[in-house]
């Protein structure tokens, strides 16, 4: 049965799906999109050509490449009435909060003219929401800050264009640094997609019901949220400073001890995958962009980025987390380099969340253009009471 899940009726639900974007192998730590090493993509393409080879199979060409760009930079504005629905929120609002109601509101300006089962409105859909996304995220950050929000700039590439949002104001423009436009870039390209993780299977699950694309992002994004799952990043970050004001590398020893003891529920944030029982290859990717970062912003004695290696080689070293295959993920190092950048920890997961919606579309697409498919449907194995027949109050 293919499309969203497949079940073996006699058993209990192992709910997986078959899928042709992305291929993770756990035990050798590869990761391929549409069969390209993410190493490859990392470092010889950008997000937009990543996330057309995501939606449409194939890496562009010249002439794709231009026509896409063109095609998502047309799109990178919302609707004005977008700012009034962002008054509503708090100034201190957490930004995946107001991301869940911003993406979710979207599907209110496109819903009465989005059929998910035609293919032009997928098409057009996944145009509008790789294009806003940035544009929502920059409004998110304005807002909290107390900022005008900054037009996009359709002169300007995807992810400098991000960047301009961002952190220019009206009073002065945002001058890029090409080796942090870049490092912002690979970000997205190591988040774009991961196959069937929590929020892509949200993703699904949401739009097998026929609701349009954008009500269906908008539960990827909730999904995301997590601290398990997406908010990782966030959580790493926390957890270094934590260890910072604890004393530092000193302390690395005082907190793994901790982290052991398994009635503190204290979990070293930005380790361990459900899929990678070895090294995740985007950690790789985001330790060497963290290096590249830090020694083009002359901060390579960064304190954070140090005890984050110190952490990170105890770890590797620790019987208890070599044991328990517990390598860093790519939430451990982008922290890092997103708090370089200048990004608050706070909007770790809006840009994990930016750069994934690539992703969650083209697996939604991918379910939906096939015509077998069918609204998820989870098993269940009843554990509950056997039947039995109501008391009157006065019996119970
Ligand atoms: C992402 O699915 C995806 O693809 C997600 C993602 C994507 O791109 O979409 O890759 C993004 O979510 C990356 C993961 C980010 N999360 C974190 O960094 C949070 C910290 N990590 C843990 O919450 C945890 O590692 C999980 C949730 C990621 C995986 O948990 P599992 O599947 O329970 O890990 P496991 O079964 O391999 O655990 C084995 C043991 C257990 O202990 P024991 O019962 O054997 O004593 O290791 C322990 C776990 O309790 N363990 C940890 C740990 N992660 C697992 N102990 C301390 N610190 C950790 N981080």
């Amino acid at each position: 049965q293919t499309g969203m899940f497949t079940y073996d009726p006699g058993f209990m639900s192992t709910g997986s799906c078959q899928s042709a974007i992305t291929y993770i192998d756990g035990d050798k730590g590869e990761l391929l999109y549409r069969g390209y090493p993410i190493e490859q993509l990392a470092t010889q393409c950008d997000y937009l050509e990543t996330c057309y080879l995501l939606l449409y199979g194939e890496l562009p060409n010249d002439v794709q490449k231009k026509d896409f760009v063109g095609r998502v930079t047309n799109h990178t504005m919302v609707n004005e009435q977008m700012q009034f629905f962002l008054r509503g929120f708090r100034r201190d609002a957490h930004p995946m909060a107001v991301m869940t109601g911003l993406v979710g509101a979207l599907s209110a300006f496109y819903h009465d003219s989005t059929d998910i089962n035609n293919p032009e409105h997928r098409e057009i859909s996944a145009i509008r929401l790789i294009a806003k996304m940035p544009t929502l995220v920059s409004m998110a950050y304005k807002y909290s800050m107390g900022q005008p929000y900054m037009y996009p700039k359709n002169k300007l590439g995807y992810t400098s264009n991000f960047m301009h949002m961002m952190f220019a104001t009206p009073c002065e423009e945002y001058e890029p640094n090409d080796v942090l436009v870049r490092a912002m870039d690979r970000i997205f390209i190591l988040h774009a997609d991961h196959e069937q993780n929590a929020s892509t299977s949200t993703v699904r699950l949401c739009g097998s019901s026929g609701t349009n694309p954008f009500a269906a992002i908008a539960a990827g994004v909730a999904c995301l949220w997590g601290p398990a799952h997406g908010g990782a990043n966030e959580a790493a970050l926390n957890m270094l400073e934590d260890i910072q004001r604890m004393g530092g590398v000193a302390k690395i020893g005082e907190f793994v001890a901790k982290v052991k003891d398994k009635n503190s529920n204290v979990k070293l944030m930005g380790f361990g995958h459900r899929v990678y029982k070895n090294y995740d290859p985007r950690a790789k990717l985001m330790r060497e962009t963290c290096h590249e970062v830090l020694d083009a912003l002359g901060l390579h004695n960064d304190p954070l980025f140090k005890l984050a290696m110190a952490l990170e080689k105890v770890a590797l070293e620790d019987e208890y987390f070599v044991s328990r295959k517990l390598y860093p993920n790519v939430d451990f190092y982008s922290g890092i380099v997103q708090r370089a950048i200048g990004i608050p920890v706070s909007l770790f997961t809006a840009i994990f969340a930016l750069a994934r919606t690539v992703g969650w579309i083209a697996q939604l697409n991918e379910m939906i253009s096939d015509p077998e498919y069918k609204i998820g449907r989870p098993r269940q194995l009843y554990t509950g009471a056997t039947r039995r027949d109501v008391q009157a109050i006065g019996q119970r």
